[in-house]
């Protein structure tokens, strides 16, 4: 595991834009695992700035989200279908239909999450962006979750309702339910980028890079991947 650590949000979001930005210039057609939250917001810029001055283009980009709350469609602002469109997708040249989320509308949960298995199967991920949640969920495999697990619909720790509360206008409720990609699929990307910053993170990265190796703290399996990239802001990284 390579832990970066830097001063600053911004530091944070221009390290991992760099590692971004490399792996579209090595591979044009690269499979893009993606994450959603407030993490990787500074990236998103940094990678729709890049687009702008035509130094990367997402034409031959597949992109692979993490999650989607159980629900929620690409029409309500809340979706992590609308965040990426916002985010990322609606700012570059990337196909819609290269671009693939979980569907938290899925009238059969179940098999949604089979065919977002094979999805997973056919799209082996160059490269995965990885955030870590307050209680080293990863993607949104809470602790206890088991280590071979593939799509699921997760039932959300308590401190993560909370956490994502923040994203939603007050009086709306927060799903407490989504569509994950497995541990298993996350440790299948052949490199993996975590970018953490904040103090509410610093528990979570101890656990993830000098704790045990343990369900109880999902991204320490990352202690396992032969391929990870962490990059910290000085907070995040304040126990380590
Ligand atoms: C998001 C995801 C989550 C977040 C994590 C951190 O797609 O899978 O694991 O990365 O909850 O969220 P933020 O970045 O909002 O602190």
């Amino acid at each position: 595991m390579e832990i970066v650590t830097v001063g600053s949000y911004a530091e944070m979001s221009e390290i991992a834009a760099k590692i971004m930005i490399g792996e579209l210039k090595k591979c044009p057609r690269a499979v893009l695992g993606l994450a959603t939250g407030s993490t990787p917001l500074g990236l998103y810029k940094m990678l729709a700035d890049a687009y702008k001055r035509g130094e990367i283009s997402f034409r031959g980009v597949r992109s692979v989200n993490l999650d989607e709350y159980v629900g929620l469609g690409a029409d309500n602002g809340n979706s992590y279908a609308s965040f990426m469109n916002e985010r990322l997708f609606g700012h570059v040249d990337i196909l819609r239909e290269n671009t693939y989320l979980p569907n938290g509308l899925a009238e059969d949960l179940q098999s949604e999450c089979r065919r977002y298995d094979s999805l997973l199967d056919a799209l082996p991920r160059n490269i995965q962006l990885l955030g870590i949640g307050s209680d080293g969920h990863i993607g949104f495999n809470e602790p206890g979750t088991s280590f071979i697990e593939r799509t699921h619909i997760a039932e959300l720790a308590k401190s993560t309702v909370t956490d994502n509360s923040r994203l939603f206008e007050c009086g709306q409720a927060v799903p407490e339910r989504a569509l994950t990609m497995g541990i298993a699929d996350i440790m299948s990307a052949e490199k993996i980028l975590l970018l953490a910053n904040g103090k509410n993170k610093a528990k979570a990265v101890w656990g993830m890079v000098s704790g045990q190796v343990t369900e109880d703290c999902p991204a320490s399996i990352l202690q396992r991947h032969k391929n990870v990239t962490v990059v910290l802001d000085g907070d995040a990284a304040s126990l380590l």
